[in-house]
């Protein structure tokens, strides 16, 4: 029996009721199912996709019609899980009204349940205006690897206090505009903890310490798919690369050995059929 969809009420209610949120990235059909499977509670289908699927430097070349391809595709394969669909970079750092008509693109024609675009105090008015359309945003602060350039880099965020201090003004700016939850990217273990204390709504770390309300990562780090380089937060779960790896170089050499594909993997035709042919060619 199919397990009922997460909603947002679901996930808002995590943080009162000390439920750890747990959220994975996917790109594709085949992730979105193993998400459903592995019942984890939101999936986003990340900008990150830039890296991890199409081999770019950043995510700043992201468009959206690329992330509605990947969000209809991952749509097909998870069910319940909510599916958030990442904002690309200038998708909605034009204007309001841009910001507005791109949110509502990746959910009509994407199909997903929620978008999350990047940034604080500065982007609160347009998150309230899409709020007030009727999309669930969810809000990212702490590094925002779309302006990672301007941050100095791929680098942990909130060093010194006045830097600390603004992370829980951006937070607290973002749950006034109506938020349902809030990535927390790359700061210090405590500032984690003091920004999720700050807020009402759950905020879901990734490389903010433990003592945040839920955790996400990109699934490709997880599982040891990309690497080309690995942030100090991943936690590498399983290394599927050489796997996939040494399947292929066998499937290579019983195809050059004349082993594959043998018997068992050929269909068959009756003599009768073959005698026939022959006789016809
Ligand atoms: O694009 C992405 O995968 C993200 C996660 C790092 C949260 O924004």
């Amino acid at each position: 029996m199919s397990k009922p969809k997460i909603t947002i009420p679901f996930i808002q209610q995590a943080k009162a009721e000390g439920r750890k949120l747990v959220m994975i990235t996917a790109y594709d059909y085949p992730f979105g199912l193993m998400a459903d499977e592995a019942e984890v509670d939101i999936v986003l289908v990340g900008d990150s996709l830039g890296m991890v699927v199409m081999g770019l430097d950043g995510t700043v070349p992201v468009t959206m019609e690329q992330m509605i391809h990947h969000i209809k595709a991952v749509m097909r394969g998870c069910k319940t899980a909510l599916v958030i669909g990442d904002m690309p970079f200038m998708s909605y750092n034009t204007c309001i009204r841009d910001a507005i008509s791109n949110a509502g693109r990746l959910m009509k024609e994407g199909g997903c349940d929620a978008v999350k675009l990047e940034g604080g105090v500065d982007f609160s008015e347009t998150v309230h205006s899409i709020v007030k359309a009727g999309i669930p945003v969810q809000g990212h602060i702490g590094l925002t690897p779309q302006t990672a350039s301007a941050l100095g880099g791929f680098k942990m965020q909130g060093k010194d206090a006045a830097a600390a201090k603004q992370i829980i003004d951006d937070a607290r700016a973002l749950e006034n505009a109506g938020v349902f939850s809030i990535v927390l990217e790359a700061v210090p273990a405590p500032l984690g903890e003091l920004t999720a204390r700050a807020v009402n709504v759950p905020v879901i770390g990734i490389g903010a310490g433990p003592d945040v309300d839920g955790q996400v990562l990109v699934t490709h780090d997880l599982v040891g798919l990309f690497d080309k380089f690995l942030p100090k937060f991943v936690k590498q779960y399983t290394q599927i690369r050489p796997i996939i790896i040494d399947a292929i170089s066998q499937y290579k050499k019983e195809v050059q050995e004349k082993v594959f594909p043998g018997q068992e993997h050929s269909f068959k035709m009756s003599e009768e059929t073959l005698a026939e042919l022959q006789k016809l060619i």
